[in-house]
């Protein structure tokens, strides 16, 4: 079996509101994309890591970040060019592994905090269920609202926010990808849930955070300085 990553880091960091793109603002004295990396490049298993940036920032990533991981990590890593939608970027990153790939990770570029054990469970059970996603039990209770009015409660025991990484047989996301090319807005994992095939949902982690608005990047620094 072999395995590949793909780290969507091509989006704007629009709700961030910084100059720069939020995935190069700094953690503790480093990028929070070199984290994100580092993550997987530490797990060991992947084959080939492919990194998917706005083909404005590829010189900026050869030149600031690449240079932060060891020889033999650097191996390992691609960059290909990404699209205007989080799927679209995705999707130039499948469609650029090696043919001899089996299982693909996918993970957004602006989680960081991901660890390896998340990584590896992800791993272990994309072998037995083809596609999965990470998730977590909501804490709050969720209403559906309606202009202003609440419309429903809903049952928080089978409510889960989902997490990356999600992981899949690369042939049944490539599918999926390919049947629902018009589609917007959806995850990874929904494209294979319109092909009528189940979702495994393995226990992510709170920590996991994306980062997407100023307000996260203290959390997350904390949650690093703790690690260390
Ligand atoms: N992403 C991507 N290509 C896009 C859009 C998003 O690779 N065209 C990536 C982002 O870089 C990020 C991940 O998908 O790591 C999750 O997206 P999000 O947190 O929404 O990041 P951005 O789209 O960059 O932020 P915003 O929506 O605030 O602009
Ligand atoms: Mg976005």
């Amino acid at each position: 079996n072999k395995v590949g990553v793909v780290i969507a880091a091509a989006g704007q960091g629009k709700r961030m509101g910084h100059n720069i793109n939020k995935q190069f603002l700094p953690l503790l004295g480093k990028p929070i994309l070199y984290y994100t990396i580092q993550s997987f490049a530490d797990w060991g298993k992947a084959a080939e890591i492919v990194i998917v940036l706005n083909s404005k920032e590829i010189d900026y990533f050869k030149n600031k970040i690449q240079p932060l991981f060891s020889y033999s990590a650097q191996k390992t890593l691609s960059l290909v060019s990404g699209g205007n939608s989080r799927k679209e970027s995705v999707y130039n990153g499948i469609t650029s592994l090696s043919d001899n790939i089996n299982y693909v990770l996918i993970h957004d570029g602006a989680r960081p905090l991901i660890e390896k054990s998340l990584i590896e469970s992800t791993y272990q059970a994309v072998k037995e269920h083809k596609a999965v996603s990470c998730g977590v039990k909501v804490k709050d209770t969720i209403k559906l609202v309606e202009d202003s009015i609440s419309k429903q409660t809903l049952n928080r025991d089978k409510l889960r926010a989902i997490q990356t990484p999600q992981a899949f047989d690369l042939d049944l996301i490539k599918k999926a990808h390919h049947e629902y090319q018009k589609e917007t807005a959806l995850d990874d994992a929904s494209l294979v849930e319109l092909l009528g095939k189940n979702v495994y949902i393995v226990d992510g982690d709170y920590n996991n955070l994306k980062i997407t608005t100023a307000e996260d990047l203290k959390p997350a620094e904390v949650i690093l300085k703790e690690r260390k």
